[in-house]
């Protein structure tokens, strides 16, 4: 049997009916075996202040985060995208995960994208931003297949079903690529 590996799922949407979360639910459901997706909350984080990293006054949220993510083994990051970005809730979340400087919770952490969309652009422009971060958070990201997800209404019901066989068959083959990606770079 091959390790579990333990991956931490940051949802760039607080939206309650988001796509990009119900995205998320389906990328769980159709893991391997060998991995084990959960989705970490990033909404309560209180915004990031490096006051209070300077001052060692650090949010209770800020740890429990921290920590979820330094004990995880890679991190997948689903995103909507905000104006051709990455919406400030993933951003905030990444920046909190990001200190101290390259000790951050999130520096090294084997990591992968998913831009999602109801639009036909599927979220390109916050997928490439967010890739802009993780290089300098030194993650090692999956670069194919790149997952880009557009016209995301007619791809996934409420419960985070895939509804189209085509799109459910790359999205298995994408988190068997990551899979592979995390053993690889470990
Ligand atoms: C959007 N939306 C959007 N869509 C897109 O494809 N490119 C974009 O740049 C933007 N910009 C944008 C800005 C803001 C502030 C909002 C609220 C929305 C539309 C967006 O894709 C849509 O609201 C999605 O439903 C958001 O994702 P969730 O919440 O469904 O996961």
């Amino acid at each position: 049997m091959p390790p579990v590996r333990d991956v931490v799922v940051l949802v760039g949407s607080l939206r309650r009916a988001s796509w990009t979360r119900r995205i998320a639910v389906a990328l769980a459901k159709l893991a391997p075996p060998s991995l084990k997706l959960e989705i970490v909350e990033i909404g309560e984080l209180p915004l990031y202040n490096q006051d209070f990293d300077d001052e060692h006054r650090i949010p209770a949220q800020w740890q429990a985060f921290r920590d979820r993510v330094a004990r995880a083994d890679a991190v997948l990051f689903a995103t909507p995208e905000y104006n051709r970005s990455v919406p400030g809730v993933l951003k905030n979340a990444i920046d909190v995960g990001s200190r101290p400087p390259r000790a951050g919770a999130l520096n090294n952490k084997p990591a992968a994208v998913v831009s999602v969309s109801p639009g036909a652009l599927a979220a390109f422009g916050a997928n490439q931003h967010l890739r802009q971060s993780l290089v300098f958070l030194n993650m090692p990201t999956l670069q194919q297949p790149e997952v880009y997800l557009g016209g995301v209404a007619s791809l996934v019901d409420a419960d985070g079903n895939i509804i189209k066989e085509e799109t459910k068959k790359f999205l298995v083959s994408f988190l068997e690529s990551f899979a592979a990606w995390i053993e690889k770079v470990r």
